[in-house]
């Protein structure tokens, strides 16, 4: 197997004479592997500290990474921020499912999620962190984090705390977005019985966090926008309470901001805001996405009155989207993961990662095409772009990010569990692809490089001058049995437990790939 055929065109080979380069192949390496061209350093590693205070470390599972120059002039110096999606008591508590757990080890990883607002600074090629930069913020589950206008939430204006930070987005006004996804792991979820009663689900993992800390599980679920020159941060509700993987913004022909989200669940939704505004993400309204008629449906007890009778308010309906979603007769999607939107067409791309309950293993990508090119349109079409399987060589697409000639970049996640496992085999660890998608080799996915064992590269993104791509590398050794013997000891091996980082990637064959369309 190669991983180098696109769904649409199984009949023509890629043109390896052209692309200059070889692929991996797949691996089961305990490393991460280049192909020859690009390499790799570490930025920084879980728990490594970045300012004076206790609790300035970089947390746990690292995913979304996103870069804002502080000054327009100098691209090579700002903000990075990264999303702390989740923990791995084996190795943060060193607990194993069905240990005694108590409040002060809660705590300690509550500060390991959220996100990493971190100071960077190129100097002879090498990023690095900039030691106790007044910039260096630590936003975790212990954060008080206000409701964007003033609202309430379960009779609160501020939640306490941020987390299961997946992926995210940067608005035009220089600010991050860090979307708050499986929160149903840590507080439980609230449920609404057909009959108007509610109950109470408790998480399904072995957190736990609800038997120490009761806060409300609505305080999550939410996009969070962050601004780095203030260091504030706000939970934004007109987007909606669901497992956001993402936020990808847009902007219109007369400036107005839309916001695309997918709900990371199998059989949810695929969403999309339109904000009443060019500057801020208050207002609007939050549609969802009938793709097989091709509509967006407004979740908004107004424009569709057939909300009333099941949500009393409007902050219900964007409590409840998934029921609200159902209700109007949205498409069930094979787990939306992250949206990106191709700069020439506008079109939008979105993974569907797998759906095990509906036979889908390995997941595609799915192209939105709004009507007339306008992302405020409530029309669109859809299509695949790429389907993954053993001809295309990629399972389950997860994050994605474009270049500056618009070629394609995405990481696959294939569950820490299922790696290697039926009818995974072929597909070796988790991987980063590179699909050009201009010129001879257009839609064909290449493999450019493999994770460690148990790991998913996740949240890559370039930084402005195109010549380095941060990556994430999260829970290498996912799935071990003790901490004793860990799968993997990625990146400082010798007798070191696993370590999420994020690494900087380089090499003359970036500048080549990104030249490549
Ligand atoms: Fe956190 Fe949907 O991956
Ligand atoms: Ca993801
Ligand atoms: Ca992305
Ligand atoms: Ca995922």
């Amino acid at each position: 197997m190669h991983g180098i055929v696109r769904c649409s065109q199984l009949s023509k080979k890629p043109d390896f004479s052209a692309l200059g380069f070889q692929p991996l192949a797949p691996s089961y390496d305990d490393d991460l592997l280049l192909v020859k061209g690009l390499n790799w350093k570490l930025l920084i590693s879980y728990n490594q500290p970045f300012g004076k205070r206790p609790e300035q470390k970089f947390g746990y599972n690292n995913d979304y990474t996103a870069f804002i120059p502080m000054n327009r002039n100098n691209l090579k110096e700002g903000w990075l921020w990264v999303n702390h999606e989740s923990t791995d008591q084996l190795f943060t508590l060193k607990r194993q499912k069905g240990d005694p757990l108590n409040k002060t080890q809660v705590r300690s990883e509550m500060h390991r999620v959220g996100g990493s607002l971190l100071h960077i600074v190129q100097k002879d090629g090498s990023w690095s962190v900039v030691q106790n930069s007044q910039h260096n913020t630590r936003y975790s589950a212990l954060t008080k984090i206000p409701f964007a206008g003033g609202v309430q939430v379960k009779g609160s204006k501020v939640a306490t705390g941020t987390l299961a930070n997946c992926a995210g987005g940067i608005n035009p006004w220089g600010t991050f977005l860090t979307c708050e996804e499986n929160y149903q792991d840590y507080f439980g979820e609230t449920i609404h019985h057909k009959d108007g009663s509610t109950g109470w689900a408790p998480s399904a993992n072995y957190l736990q966090w609800e038997k120490f800390f009761k806060h409300p599980p609505e305080h999550y679920g939410w996009v969070v926008e962050v601004d780095p020159r203030t260091k504030k941060a706000q939970k934004h509700t007109s987007l909606g309470r669901f497992s956001h993987e993402s936020a990808t913004v847009t902007t219109a022909d007369d400036g107005t901001v839309v916001v695309y989200s997918g709900d990371d669940k199998a059989d949810e939704y695929i969403y999309k805001f339109i904000s009443d505004s060019k500057n801020h993400l208050e207002k609007g309204t939050l549609y969802v996405a009938n793709t097989i008629k091709g509509h967006w449906l407004p979740l908004d007890r107004e424009k569709s009155p057939q909300l009333k009778k099941r949500f009393k308010t409007q902050m219900d309906v964007l409590i409840r989207c998934r029921e609200a979603a159902a209700i109007l007769g949205a498409t069930p999607q094979n787990r939306p993961e992250d949206i990106e939107i191709l700069p020439d067409s506008q079109d939008v791309l979105i993974c569907l990662t797998n759906n095990k309950s509906k036979g889908d293993f390995t997941g595609e990508i799915l192209k939105i095409r709004e009507k007339n090119a306008d992302p405020k349109s409530l029309e669109f079409t859809s299509e695949t772009l790429l389907t993954g399987g053993e001809n295309s060589g990629f399972a389950c697409p997860d994050n994605m990010v474009l270049d500056a000639a618009g070629n394609l970049w995405f990481t696959t996640d294939i569950a820490g569990g299922s790696i290697g496992k039926a009818p995974y085999e072929t597909f070796g660890n988790n991987a980063l692809f590179y699909v050009p998608m201009k010129g001879i080799n257009a839609g064909f996915a290449f493999r450019v490089a493999s994770a460690p064992v148990g790991a998913e590269f996740t949240g890559p993104s370039f930084s402005p001058d195109g010549s380095t791509l941060f990556l994430s590398v999260q829970h290498p050794g996912e799935k071990s049995k003790s901490f004793e013997e860990p799968r993997s000891r990625w990146p400082f091996f010798k007798k070191e437990l696993p370590k999420p980082s994020v690494v900087t990637i380089q090499g003359p064959l970036l500048k080549q790939l990104i030249s490549f369309g």
